[in-house]
């Protein structure tokens, strides 16, 4: 690729053109390509393109659905935007399976959300703490026309302290600021808010009477949010007497209730003490929470950072999932931070993630974070119960067949005999790539 100046002053077309070039392709075949999955609405291609920049086209994701989710004894179809194919079946036999068994619960611990100001000061940390209270009022006082509304809903600005961090930085300080953002997840709140704290403070310690001319001068490095929200949390459970957990039979995927209460435990605390499980155990319950933070148009970046930074709290990465078996009980719990918004960026902006909401019925924020959770731990639950039963492959390797099936160009009569064929054989790319050349020879 070429080196290109004033790239996003081009039109779209221009844009796919010169990509064409670069790829020494046919411009006419890539713009027919990328303008095959452009809306046809062009009012609404406006919009989507908007969602970002040097927009060229838009990215298809499978956009399914979870039934069956009973979550607090009321019922939910969960939407999930993921391309990984194991997923949404996953989660839907694990909200099948616990339906019978009192279904999920989930309870909301708290839902602070935090800010910071970084600056540099020379000064003593004594000193400015005494009289801090001052520069507090003044920063609320400063910020009122800001938070206005967000008082209004309820919410707003819940704390404002004066930090020391010298044992990090020479002459280093911090104003961490807690907010309460109600149902908006309020990162351009906070940081308008905290720009305002930063601008208070200069003037402050600048018309200070107290302070050495030295002091009268803060050296602001930069103000914004934290995505570290360990106070906006949710916890979400599942719970059954053990012999419960089996079926009719007394089995649960060919396992007795108590072997399999057992393993599930032990497969729990391995993830717990053993980084490298942990972080895929992890990667599964995020299976569950992206897919749904996508589909509500929520920021998944900001869910991961937050949620991997919370399984290391303990200076060790570890599950965020646990389990107990207590008093002949199993139960399995998800607890973790999840900071989304139900108003505001992209939820009502996007048709899908509107549509989302709406068919979680219209769900306030922390409604939200704990139909979100619920999905982590179905898809935790389903992961966890392959893999100490069946082993995750019989499953994965079912839904992938059509993907491999799909590379080899299967007809819909070879799909059907392959998915017949494969329920008593073990799928890889190979024996699908032999039965395909068994079947095509006997045509
Ligand atoms: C695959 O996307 C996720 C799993 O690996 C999660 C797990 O191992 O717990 C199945």
């Amino acid at each position: 690729m070429e080196l290109i100046s004033g790239f996003s002053k081009l039109s779209k077309e221009e844009k796919i053109k010169w990509i064409a070039e670069q790829l020494g392709q046919s411009s006419d075949e890539l713009l027919d390509q990328f303008s095959s999955f452009w809306h046809n609405d062009p009012h609404q291609q406006k919009v989507f393109d908007e969602f970002s920049e040097n927009t060229l086209t838009n990215y298809y994701m499978p956009f399914g659905v979870v039934p069956n989710v009973i979550l607090n004894g009321e019922t939910f179809a969960v939407p999930m935007t993921i391309e990984e194919s194991s997923v949404v079946a996953a989660a839907s036999k694990a909200a099948k399976f616990w339906q019978s068994r009192g279904g999920f619960h989930s309870e909301i611990i708290s839902t602070k959300k935090i800010g910071q100001v970084h600056f540099l000061w020379k000064g003593d940390y004594n000193k400015m703490y005494c009289v801090f209270d001052q520069a507090r009022e003044q920063m609320l006082k400063d910020t009122a026309d800001i938070t206005k509304n967000m008082r209004q809903r309820g919410g707003g600005i819940l704390d404002i302290e004066f930090l020391d961090m010298r044992h990090l930085d020479d002459n280093y300080y911090q104003i961490k600021a807690t907010f309460d953002t109600c149902d908006s997840m309020g990162a351009n709140f906070i940081n308008s808010c905290l720009e305002q704290f930063a601008k208070t403070l200069q003037n402050w310690v600048a018309s200070k009477e107290m302070f050495t001319d030295e002091e009268r001068d803060a050296t602001i490095i930069m103000c914004i949010l934290s995505n570290y929200t360990p106070e906006c949390l949710v916890k979400t459970w599942v719970e059954c007497p053990i012999e419960e957990l089996g079926g009719a039979d007394g089995l649960i995927d060919g396992l007795d209730a108590k072997t399999f209460a057992f393993k599930f435990h032990k497969a729990i605390e391995i993830a717990k003490n053993d980084i490298y499980r942990a972080t895929t155990h992890n990667k599964g319950i995020f299976n569950g929470i992206d897919a749904v933070v996508l589909a509500t148009g929520n920021d998944f970046r900001a869910v991961e950072a937050c949620g991997h930074t919370y399984a290391s709290r303990s200076r060790q990465y570890r599950s965020l999932s646990d389990c107990s078996i207590e008093n002949g009980i199993f139960k399995f719990w998800l607890e973790m931070p999840i900071a989304v918004g139900t108003v505001g960026g992209l939820t009502s902006l996007h048709p899908l993630s509107k549509r989302s909401l709406e068919m979680l019925g219209n769900p306030s924020a922390p409604k939200l974070m704990q139909i979100i959770s619920t999905l982590g731990l179905a898809q935790n639950f389903g992961a966890i119960k392959s893999l100490t039963t069946t082993g995750i492959q019989k499953g994965h390797m079912k839904m992938h067949l059509l993907n491999i099936l799909r590379t080899f160009e299967a007809t819909e009569k070879e799909v059907k005999q392959a998915v017949e064929y494969f329920k008593n054989n073990t799928v890889s790319f190979n024996a699908v790539r032999e039965f395909l050349a068994t079947v095509r020879t006997h045509v």
